[in-house]
């Protein structure tokens, strides 16, 4: 049980405590633990769906290429760029925007600059309006980690 604390932790937001989880019998808990489980990975890279991804993909592959040591073109290469700073790839010329954002890419703000890729960060060179489903951007997030593998 040792993994309990952890959970709770990360599920701050519900009021369980160790003994409500000690208390309740072994299918119970079970559930919870499952159900926790779900709450944690829907909404990220679990619940997504990748054949959707590749296909929304296809609207960034004009300009970006997504293999590891992948060509950058039009964009720049976005292989493990989920966890990576912000204009990090090399011989890639960034906008100013883009340089100085002091952003690290993660589902989060990925999420905000998919959306409106202009507002998000203005002055950022992206020639793209942004993709209007936010599953279409759950989807691709979750493609771009996998491919990232
Ligand atoms: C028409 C070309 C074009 C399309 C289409 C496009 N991008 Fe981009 N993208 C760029 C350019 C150019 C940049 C660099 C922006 C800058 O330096 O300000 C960029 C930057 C990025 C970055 C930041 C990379 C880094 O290293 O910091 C991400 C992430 C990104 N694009 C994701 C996507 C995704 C996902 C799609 C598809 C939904 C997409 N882009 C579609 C041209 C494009």
């Amino acid at each position: 049980m040792g993994a309990w604390p952890r959970l709770e932790i990360q599920l701050g937001f519900i009021e369980l405590t160790k003994q409500d989880l000690m208390s309740m019998n072994y299918r119970n808990c079970l559930t919870m633990f499952f159900g926790a489980l779900f709450l944690l990975s829907s909404g990220s890279a679990l619940a997504a769906d990748l054949e959707k991804g590749k296909k929304v993909f296809r609207k960034c592959k004009a300009c970006h290429t997504i293999k590891a040591g992948g060509k950058s073109t039009i964009g720049p290469n976005l292989h493990g760029v989920v966890g990576r700073a912000a204009a990090a790839v090399d011989g890639f010329k960034y906008s100013k925007a883009m340089k100085e954002s002091g952003l690290v890419w993660d589902e989060a703000n990925l999420t905000a600059y998919l959306t409106k890729p202009k507002e998000f960060l203005p002055g950022n060179k992206m020639p793209f309006p942004g993709l209007k489903k936010p599953e279409q951007i759950e989807n691709v997030i979750a493609y771009i980690i996998d491919k990232s593998k």
